[in-house]
């Protein structure tokens, strides 16, 4: 029988709530909010599109924008161990506000976790 990707387990308005409840949470977010531009239209755009990928969708991301070599992407910002749970907690946020699947849920969660901590890049501050 025919097996579906997560991206179509998912559908496409789905993931695109999803990526706006999260960059909604990102916005008032305290250590987060400082790294990311005031208006994240384009940030939410690229994020549609690389998780469209990611979950095994069309390579729209890579089409548009080359590899997406996302641990060098993400060099250019102090990611720390702290700035990563953050990360992670708007995202789980965001999948709670848009009520997600439960088992959607853990299976995106727990691969976005292993993602995230991948983007770490800087200590967190002693002071
Ligand atoms: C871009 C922060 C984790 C995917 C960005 C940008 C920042 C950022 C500041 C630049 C936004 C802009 O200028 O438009 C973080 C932090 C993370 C994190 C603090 C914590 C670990 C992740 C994860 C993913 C991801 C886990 C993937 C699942 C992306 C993508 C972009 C991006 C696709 C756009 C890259 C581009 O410009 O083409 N991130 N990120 N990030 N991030 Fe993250």
């Amino acid at each position: 029988d025919q097996q579906l990707t997560p991206y179509e387990a998912i559908g496409e308005q789905t993931l695109s709530q999803l990526v706006d409840s999260f960059y909604g949470n990102v916005q008032n977010h305290p250590l987060l909010a400082p790294i990311f531009p005031d208006d994240l239209t384009e940030t939410a755009r690229k994020q549609k599109q690389f998780l469209t990928q990611y979950l095994g969708g069309p390579q729209i991301y890579t089409e548009e924008h080359g590899h997406p070599m996302l641990r060098a992407r993400h060099l250019p910002f102090e990611i720390t161990p702290s700035r990563a749970n953050a990360w992670i907690s708007c995202m789980e946020k965001a999948m709670n506000e848009i009520e997600l699947e439960e088992n959607v849920k853990e299976f995106l969660l727990h691969r976005l976790t292993l993602t995230a901590h991948h983007m770490v890049n800087s200590a967190d501050n002693e002071d």
